[in-house]
């Protein structure tokens, strides 16, 4: 048994040694200033993207607004928010100009009415137990124009453009079912489609 692992372990160790010489080969063929999409040396984890992607410069209010992705996709943002992050517990400028109360004067997109509804259902507890609103049932409830809190970190969805070149070109096509929906959203609206 012994004898049987030492074996082995000879093995081992003269494939490690010679897997280590034959990779130092690889490095020499493959450095050769980037194949495929990668630029650079390969054998590095080194990023190198060729060129820096910028941000979009534009202030708010002169930005110009991207189509939906989708019917209901969150809208990307158009304008630069260097100055608006991070968010935190105490601070959110995206709101101070977005929230419907305001957002006509500062000539921004009011948040949708969604991102003022609570879809979480109701916990109830029954016999010791606690349990959501029974299966099927969509919960929606009004929040009165206060923001939820789902919806307090509005970079984990809406996220600024770059203006990077992708060599891999993107074929998909948004299918609109009204015009409308490529320059506005109405996601509580028709939230209970395909649950109802
Ligand atoms: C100073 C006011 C202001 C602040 C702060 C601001 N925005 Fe905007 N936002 C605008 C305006 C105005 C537009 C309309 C495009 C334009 O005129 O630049 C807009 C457009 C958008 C849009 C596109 C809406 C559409 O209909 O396509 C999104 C999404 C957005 N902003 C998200 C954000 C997020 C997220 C933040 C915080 C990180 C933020 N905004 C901070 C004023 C502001
Ligand atoms: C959990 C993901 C999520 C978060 C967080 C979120 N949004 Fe949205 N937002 C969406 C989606 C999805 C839509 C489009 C569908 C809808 O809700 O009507 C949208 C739509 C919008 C619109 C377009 C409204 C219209 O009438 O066309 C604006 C403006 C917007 N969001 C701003 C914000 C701002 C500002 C915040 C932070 C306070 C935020 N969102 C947080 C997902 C999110």
């Amino acid at each position: 048994m012994f004898r049987k692992i030492l074996s082995l372990g000879i093995i081992a160790s003269t494939l490690l040694f010679g897997c280590s010489s034959e990779s130092e080969k690889e490095k020499d063929t493959l450095n050769i200033g980037g194949t495929a999409f990668r630029k650079g040396d390969l054998m590095t984890e080194d990023v190198n993207l060729g060129e820096m992607a910028e941000f979009n410069s534009d202030a708010p209010g002169t930005s110009v607004k991207l189509d939906r992705s989708f019917e209901n996709a969150p809208p990307m943002i158009p304008h630069n928010i260097d100055a608006f992050l991070p968010i935190t517990l105490k601070t959110n400028s995206c709101v101070s100009c977005h929230m419907p109360e305001i957002a006509a004067a500062m000539k921004a997109t009011p948040l949708p009415q969604s991102h003022m509804t609570d879809y979480r259902p109701d916990i109830a507890k029954t016999d010791g137990k606690y349990a959501a609103a029974p299966e099927g049932t969509v919960v929606k409830k009004d929040l009165k124009g206060k923001l939820s809190a789902t919806r307090y970190n509005c970079n984990q969805c809406h996220v600024p453009q770059t203006d990077a070149t992708v060599m891999l070109k993107n074929v998909f096509e948004a299918d609109y079912r009204v015009e409308k929906s490529k320059s506005s959203s109405n996601l509580n609206d028709n939230i209970t489609e395909g649950v109802k």
